[in-house]
């Protein structure tokens, strides 16, 4: 098995520039797919994941032409001439890799279209609830076939003649919700999706730059079926999820600071800031510009890091950052407590569960519950061998962890990084470890 090794840092940066955001990034592939007319992509992150929902893309009839490759980072750069709302039939199965937004997404869009097509992924994405989607599209008159209770991958989906839904999301997912967005631009008539806990809304934003109109109202999300998404250039700003795992690198380490450039600051994404302000960190940040998805610079300075209660409301914000907060956690004084967060469990794998496990085998003091966990920081932390149970957040939460143990951190496993940050080993050893 493949493993990277992690010591102490030995060297730090001013500056990293992040690659694209990974949320955006998959719906500029999907909306491109199915506008009309051709659109350029900048800031693409060409990481396995979104490259589903590229090939996904071309598999029905999508035209996609590189443009720029960057060393040692992939694609950064595309046009997609799309295929109208109508897609071709794909000639096989759709392969969604490990993508949970690939598969939830482009559900949606498969529930209005006039053919069937089956969507597999790996082991990982196989055991993940696909009931959560499948339950809405059925409302809405799609056929949804997949396996057992969970409605788990391989799924197959018919589309049909759609009828519009207002739907309350039984629980905070910005997949599920986009699902039935995306199939309520087939159905006649207004589609409208009520969320109790606001989750990010970047296929909202999405929207509107592909000329496709929504309202919000309260909780309450629509569009209205029948319109047809135009073709536009669009830039992807670099990815706060990835930035998160410097951002911690920095607030742990003593006298350190360091600027991350043209970061995505959706307001639905930024609460890993307000979590480490909490915690103790002097963050400021300098916004570029507002326009579509608002981007800036961030400047963090590390201080002395202290617990925090992190929950509720704020849990769907901070959702992918929660396994590097909780590293936080470990590296600051106190108790840090993590709870409302069940969704946890049903990641790339049960985080919650590969978290507590992990932070222990380091000499962390964690205690683990149904939703969440409790860690009581300031042990000091020692290297060990970490399983990533081939989730990439995971995987780099702790090969930051690895940067303040004593000893070698060898992270098992570490190519299904290359789902999110395919750069970040490259990253990891040239800032810190050189
Ligand atoms: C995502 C939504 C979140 C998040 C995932 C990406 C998206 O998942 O965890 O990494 O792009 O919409 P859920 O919708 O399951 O909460």
């Amino acid at each position: 098995m493949a493993t990277l090794t992690v010591r102490k840092l030995q060297t730090f940066p001013a500056e990293i520039s992040v690659p694209g955001d990974k949320s955006i990034s998959h719906r500029a592939a999907l909306f491109a797919g199915m506008a009309e007319g051709r659109t350029v992509i900048d800031g693409f992150l060409p990481s396995e994941d979104c490259l589903c929902s590229v090939k996904a893309m071309e598999a029905m009839g999508a035209i996609v032409e590189p443009l720029e490759e960057r060393p040692g980072v992939g694609l950064v750069k595309l046009a997609i001439t799309g295929r109208g709302p109508k897609l071709q039939a794909p000639a096989g199965p759709i392969d969604c890799g490990n993508s949970g937004t690939t598969m939830r997404l482009l559900a949606g869009i498969l529930a209005g279209q006039d053919f069937s097509a089956e969507m597999f992924g790996d082991a990982s994405l196989s055991r993940r609830p696909m009931k959560r989607i499948a339950d809405p599209l059925r409302l809405m008159g799609a056929s949804v076939e997949g396996q057992g209770e969970k409605i788990c991958a391989p799924l197959t989906i018919r589309g049909g003649s759609l009828q519009p839904i207002t739907y309350t999301l039984p629980m905070a997912s910005a997949q599920v919700k986009s699902a039935i967005l995306l199939a309520g631009l087939y159905a006649p008539g207004t589609t409208t999706v009520i969320e109790p806990v606001a989750t990010r809304n970047h296929t909202e934003r999405i929207m509107s730059h592909f000329g496709l109109r929504w309202q919000r109202d309260g909780d309450a999300v629509s569009v209205e079926g029948g319109q047809v998404a135009r073709a536009t250039d669009l830039v992807v700003p670099g990815d706060i999820s990835s930035a998160a795992f410097w951002l911690v690198a920095t607030a742990a380490a003593p006298g350190r600071e360091l600027r991350l450039t043209n970061v995505g600051l959706n307001p639905t994404r930024t609460g890993v800031l307000d979590v480490l302000r909490r915690m103790g960190a002097q963050i400021s940040v300098r916004e570029l510009s507002s326009a579509g998805e608002p981007r800036g610079d961030i400047l963090i300075r590390a201080s002395d890091l202290h617990g925090t209660v992190i929950g509720g409301a704020e849990i769907p914000n901070v959702i992918d950052e929660l396994p590097i907060l909780a590293v936080a956690g470990a590296l600051a004084q106190g108790v840090t407590r993590i709870q409302d967060a069940a969704e946890l469990r049903v990641k790339e794998t049960d985080r919650i569960a590969a978290v507590a496990e992990n932070l222990r085998r380091m000499g962390a003091h964690v205690t683990e519950f149904d939703d969440g966990m409790e860690i009581t920081g300031g042990a000091p932390l020692h290297g060990a061998v970490i399983p990533t149970f081939h989730d990439h957040r995971i995987a780099m939460a702790f090969a930051i962890a690895g940067l303040f143990a004593e000893g070698e951190t060898v992270i098992e496993g570490p190519e299904c990084i290359q789902t999110s940050y395919p750069s970040f080993t490259r990253d990891l050893a040239g800032f810190f470890l050189a």
